[in-house]
């Protein structure tokens, strides 16, 4: 999957009728951040900035034609044709993993022993660990830098006999890898029901029904008798903004915190949201970041 962004310098009484405007362009996510030097607090919200100048960034679906979007946008904001708004278009290029891999389906290696294999193909090293799963509709091939990123750090974790929850499951690529890291069980969630589909299918195919429960949000206690000692969550960083409750609910106190789907630009605010309880490392791969959070000693 790619992504087209596009990057808007507005004044802050402008941000948010375009936030509504641009969702209403099908957005996936929007994020803000100060365009200028002069940032100061809001008295009435304290510690929540507001700024004079917005850079505003709205990350599309690249199947979507923007040109019409930025069209729309200068003619319902712009002060005058003469002062246009400042926009940027960048394409937010997923490896071109994804295309070599639609085209030439070899196993690649993703992590210390870990591997993804296409059914169709004889794994290269038998005696590693293999996932097997095909490309299809659900996110989560292991070649994506956020699933990459995950799948390297579970590569070298023991997590034996734990049962650990993979919130925003895809594929269920990183519950099948954090069973063969040793896990016990896995709890997948994800909002589309086509992922939670295509997780039972490869806990089928990679024979693991028994320990991994594919599940709709709503299946998922909301609280939990049982709190997991480790959460993982791919997923956008404002969807992860909006889950944090969730997220920390399902934590055990002494749990690790698996975050990404977070531009590099994004980190910040996301440890910041999380708070100073925890402990932050942080890895980046192309633009994108991933946060470990795990307890301070
Ligand atoms: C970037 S993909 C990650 C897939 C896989 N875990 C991986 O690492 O490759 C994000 C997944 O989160 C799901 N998702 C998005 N919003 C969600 C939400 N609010 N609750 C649960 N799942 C969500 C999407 O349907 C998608 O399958």
């Amino acid at each position: 999957m790619s992504w087209i962004q596009l990057i808007f310098v507005v004044d802050v009484n402008k941000v948010e009728p375009l936030s509504d405007a641009l969702e209403a362009f099908m957005a996936q996510a929007i994020t803000t951040e100060n365009a200028g030097a002069d940032e100061y607090y809001e008295v009435a919200f304290p510690g929540n900035p507001t700024w004079k100048k917005v850079q505003l960034t709205a990350l599309f679906d690249d199947a979507i034609d923007v040109a019409p979007i930025v069209e729309f946008v200068q003619k319902q904001f712009a002060d005058s044709a003469q002062t246009e708004i400042p926009v940027q278009i960048e394409k937010l290029v997923d490896q071109d993993w994804e295309r070599v891999w639609l085209s030439s389906f070899k196993p690649i290696e993703v992590g210390s022993n870990l591997w993804i294999c296409p059914s169709w193909c004889e794994p290269t090293d038998p005696n590693a660990r293999n996932i097997t799963l095909d490309p299809g509709l659900a996110f989560g091939t292991g070649t994506h830098a956020t699933t990459h990123m995950c799948l390297r750090w579970l590569a070298d974790q023991s997590l034996e006999g734990q049962r650990v929850l993979d919130y925003g499951s895809g594929t269920g690529i990183l519950a099948i890898a954090a069973l063969l890291s040793g896990a016990s069980h896995a709890d997948a969630v994800d909002i589309d029901p086509l992922a939670v589909a295509a997780c039972d299918e490869n806990a089928q195919r990679n024979g693991v029904t028994d320990q991994i429960s594919s599940l709709l949000p709503e299946q998922l206690e909301p609280e939990p008798a049982h709190r997991y000692p480790l959460v993982i969550a791919n997923i956008l960083a404002e969807v992860i903004l909006d889950l944090r409750e969730t997220l920390l609910a399902h934590l055990q106190p002494n749990g690790t915190l698996l975050l990404t789907g977070i531009l590099a630009s994004q980190a910040d605010r996301v440890i910041a949201a999380f708070g100073e309880k925890m402990s932050y490392t942080t890895h980046q791969q192309d633009q994108w970041c991933l946060i470990v959070a795990t307890p301070k000693t």
